[in-house]
């Protein structure tokens, strides 16, 4: 596959009205959608839409049939034993909360410590800050050190014998970082702490092999990796499926009802889905995987360096410009201000010239806090994007100044 603006015609957007020259630059965001994944869903909807499980008729057997191959497609891409351990959920936030609520609430106990990253996006925080406070549990996190990283030795020093659970990202959406997850997964299995990674950041940029990991939980959103919104993946590994109680209950999940007995559920997967699924969005997601698996990962990865390190080159060459996070470490993310300029001035700048990047705090707070920030200007590679339009950010920045965000409201975090 060519990357850059090869691929571009590719994907609808790029020709539709007012967007031929937009050099989109926030993937990590959402990616905009090739049109293999937009005939998948017209096509679904189109030829084969029925509800699922739920009709002894052709048409709904053939919907049931392409649902159950999308999870196949998900269960190979992840390298997973077994399409059982491959759960659809809304995205990666629904599958973070199903495992706090349904996996580790039942699991905490008062005094017992589940360990996070102070990298963390809210959605991979904000769960498990409540279930701490719902069972009287303690919310550990380890801080990232002034490179924004998160060393092994640091977590390893957070374990202790009242660690519980760990949750951490696999890739940074606020700097980009990788953490070395499975080095981090081995030490916590040490001392027998299940361990989530939240891989929302990291499917469309390296690949991603949940049994090489060692991970138990690991969770995705489709539209990040090219597929449709409202569709993700919880891959819950088979030995902590026995015992989970459905995060959700209703249509689809039992084996026989009846008022005063408790229900019995349904094998997983089949009980961890209730309602009817999103089936479009599931076919859709396996369409956007056997788009990424033409290209090649390793060629991937290399076109969005390139970026990465001509966008940093720039930047560094631009005394007003401040980086963020570990260059040695960063792939497909540069996070970065303009000294004295409010992101918003800097990302309505962009605006005028057609370029999208994402300014502000990213759903990570406490992140930005521990940096001393206000926020920050994110842009974020996908494999449509070249060194022309990188080219064409530094030369904006170049002109940056001042606006309304920095006389007016500099200390204003939010857009109102
Ligand atoms: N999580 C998405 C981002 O980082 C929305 O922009």
């Amino acid at each position: 596959m060519e990357f850059g603006k090869e691929i571009r015609s590719e994907f609808p957007i790029f020709s539709s009205v007012g967007n031929q020259n937009l050099a989109y630059l926030d993937n990590a965001a959402t990616t905009q959608k090739p049109k293999k994944v937009i005939d998948a869903l017209v096509d679904f909807y189109s030829t084969s839409n029925a509800n699922i499980g739920r009709g002894i008729y052709k048409l709904s057997m053939e919907a049931h049939q392409q649902y159950e191959d999308s999870r196949t497609t998900v269960a190979e891409f992840l390298n997973a034993k077994s399409a059982n351990e491959i759960v659809f959920t809304k995205g990666t936030t629904e599958a973070i909360n199903f495992i706090a609520v349904s996996y580790l609430e039942p699991n905490l106990e008062q005094g017992d410590e589940v360990l996070v990253t102070g990298m963390e996006h809210h959605s991979n925080l904000l769960p498990w800050q409540r279930a701490c406070e719902r069972t009287g549990a303690k919310l550990v996190v380890v801080e990232s050190d002034e490179h924004g990283e998160v060393s092994l030795e640091r977590m390893e020093e957070s374990i202790n014998s009242k660690t519980k659970f760990l949750a951490i990202s696999h890739i940074s959406n606020v700097l980009g970082v990788m953490n070395p997850v499975k080095e981090i997964i081995r030490k916590a299995h040490i001392h027998k702490i299940p361990v989530l990674v939240d891989g929302a950041q990291s499917v469309a940029h390296c690949k991603v092999d949940v049994q090489d990991l060692g991970a138990d939980f690991y969770c995705l959103s489709g539209h990040k990796m090219y597929g449709p919104t409202g569709i993700g993946v919880l891959y819950i590994n088979q030995a902590f499926q026995e015992g989970m109680l459905p995060f959700l209950v209703g249509g689809g999940v039992a084996n026989g009802v009846e008022y005063q007995r408790i229900t019995k559920y349904l094998p997983t997967p089949f009980c961890f889905e209730a309602g009817t699924p999103n089936l479009a969005g599931a076919v859709g997601l396996a369409s956007a995987i056997e788009f990424l698996q033409e290209a090649d990962m390793a060629d991937l990865h290399k076109h969005e360096l390139k970026l990465y390190n001509e966008m940093l080159a720039i930047l560094e060459g631009q005394d007003n410009a401040i980086v963020y996070g570990n260059p040695a470490n960063i792939s497909s993310i540069v996070s970065f201000n303009i000294k004295d300029i409010h992101p918003y001035d800097i990302g309505n700048l962009l605006n005028s010239h057609n370029i999208a990047v994402r300014t502000g705090v990213h759903c990570a707070i406490p992140f930005v806090d521990s940096m001393n920030l206000l926020g920050t200007v994110r842009a974020s590679f996908g494999l449509y994007n070249d060194l022309d339009e990188v080219h064409r950010l530094g030369d904006v920045l170049k002109q940056a100044k001042p606006g309304d965000w920095t006389r007016n409201r500099p200390n204003v975090r939010y857009l109102e």
